[in-house]
């Protein structure tokens, strides 16, 4: 069943939150709140929700410590108590998206001495990359039914066997994996009904386990993989990381790829496909790493993100006490009017250049997967193009898929067929370079 989508009202001056940003128009809201509400308690989140650039900027770069994101992990909604029997008995400890310096220093390098984070770094993966792709979307090619939904058949299984490759996570795991990483977001930042949240969180703990059982399996049969690089990891002063510390590191890597990587082959192909842009990138596939670059900016897999206050301090003139969350809204800093970019609210995935956004975080906390990710998302619409150039999303794509998150753009359903034939001298499908 598709979940009731929520009309989006000011949240300050009609009863109402913001905790539905992640579907219906929030275009708008977010033009109302960067004028009117920069910075504003919402009393349903118990948030301080921030609008703007310039705001969420100086949060994800500050170094004076009066923000930090110890909070990361702690659900947006109040756990009933069987679900936060199962989430606090999980041994998670804070690792690198919810330190603070020394502490996070010691993590983010440990990840970055094994994930690849440069260009160069990447290289080796990049034909993998791009064979896994094709793979996928000839297998989508081949349905006789000549129909499919793009997210639950391109996106998100290319995602995870990606995901699996880089990270040592054999094929018969992936499926934990996937749920895990859907039961984490439902229940650090969705709005669930008690079952809901003690379901999910039995999920997150089914993940935890699993993590658990892949180090211990590595610790006996080493591979060439993440988990195997972690065990080995030399720390420089010698302080090398614990079972729970890894298995906390693969839960958040694992956690933070599964559902943004899909999300943003998805999001992108969504506009592409209701724009009739599409077919532009059939014909001049060297426009692909702007079409997502563009979706990147306009329509992030993570439209906001969490810091709390360290002590009482002043943000866009805003007095801000101590101990508070704060809901740093990126998708609207992405469009922010006074950021420089013409036309903000438009998708035009041929734009000249792009002011640098804040949707892959910012400072010492920037996403490690940035360069992973654009280069997955690339390989996916390439691939794709190719093997299928001749592809219609159904008139009715029926809405979101999940129940409403405040961190996480809910996915959608991209229900779409194909013809064969011929455009224009292409093959309609199986062209070939
Ligand atoms: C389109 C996909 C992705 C988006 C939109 C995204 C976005 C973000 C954002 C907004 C942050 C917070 C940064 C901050 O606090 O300043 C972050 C951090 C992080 N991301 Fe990503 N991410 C994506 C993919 C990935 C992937 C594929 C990985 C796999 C390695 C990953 C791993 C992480 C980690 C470990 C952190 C914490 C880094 C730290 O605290 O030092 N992300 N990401």
């Amino acid at each position: 069943m598709t979940p009731a989508v929520p009309t989006l009202r000011c949240p300050v001056t009609q009863p109402g939150s913001i905790a539905a940003h992640g579907t219906g128009d929030r275009h708008s809201l977010y033009v109302h709140l960067r004028q009117d509400h920069p910075v504003y308690h919402d009393p349903a989140l118990d948030l301080w929700v921030v609008a703007r650039y310039e705001e969420i900027d100086e949060v994800l770069r500050d170094r004076s410590g009066a923000y930090s994101p110890a909070e990361t992990y702690a659900p947006v909604q109040s756990l009933a108590p069987e679900a936060a029997q199962v989430y606090d008995s999980i041994a998670f400890v804070p690792v690198t998206a919810s330190t603070d310096p020394p502490i996070h220093t010691r993590f983010r390098r440990a990840l970055t001495a094994l994930w690849p984070t440069t260009a160069g770094q990447l290289q080796p993966w990049q034909k993998h990359i791009e064979a896994h792709a094709v793979e996928a979307a000839e297998e989508v090619a081949a349905r006789p039914s000549g129909s499919g939904d793009l997210e639950s058949d391109y996106t998100q299984p290319l995602a995870s066997r990606v995901m699996g490759d880089m990270i040592g996570i054999p094929a018969e795991g992936l499926d934990c994996v996937t749920a895990g990483s859907s039961n984490m977001s439902d229940l650090l930042w969705g709005h669930l009904d008690p079952a809901t949240q003690h379901t999910s969180a039995l999920g997150v703990q089914k993940l935890w386990n699993y993590c658990l059982t892949l180090i211990d399996d590595r610790k006996k049969h080493p591979q060439d993989d993440l988990i195997t690089g972690w065990l080995d990891y030399q720390a420089p002063d010698g302080d090398n990381l614990t079972r729970e510390e890894i298995a906390s590191m693969l839960m958040e890597v694992l956690s933070t790829n599964a559902e943004t990587t899909s999300l943003l082959i998805s999001t992108t192909l969504h506009h592409l496909l209701t724009t009739g842009s599409y077919t532009d990138l059939v014909r001049h596939p060297e426009q692909i790493p702007g079409a997502v670059e563009e979706t990147l900016r306009h329509d992030p897999p993570l439209i906001g993100w969490l810091r709390c206050t360290t002590r009482e301090t002043t943000l866009g003139g805003t007095r801000l006490p101590a101990g508070v969350r704060l809901l740093l809204l990126l998708a609207s800093a992405a469009e922010d009017e006074h950021h420089g970019l013409q036309d903000p609210h438009v998708f035009d995935p041929r734009r000249p250049s792009i002011p640098t956004t804040l949707n892959l975080g910012a400072g010492s906390h920037f996403c490690p997967g940035a360069l992973y990710v654009r280069l997955t998302a690339a390989a996916a619409l390439e691939a794709l193009t190719r093997v299928l150039p001749a592809l219609t999303l159904h008139p009715d794509p029926g809405g979101p898929t999940r129940a409403v998150n405040t961190i996480l753009r809910t996915p959608r359903r991209l229900p779409v067929t194909w013809a064969t034939g011929e455009l224009n001298g292409t093959m309609l499908t199986g062209r070939h370079c």
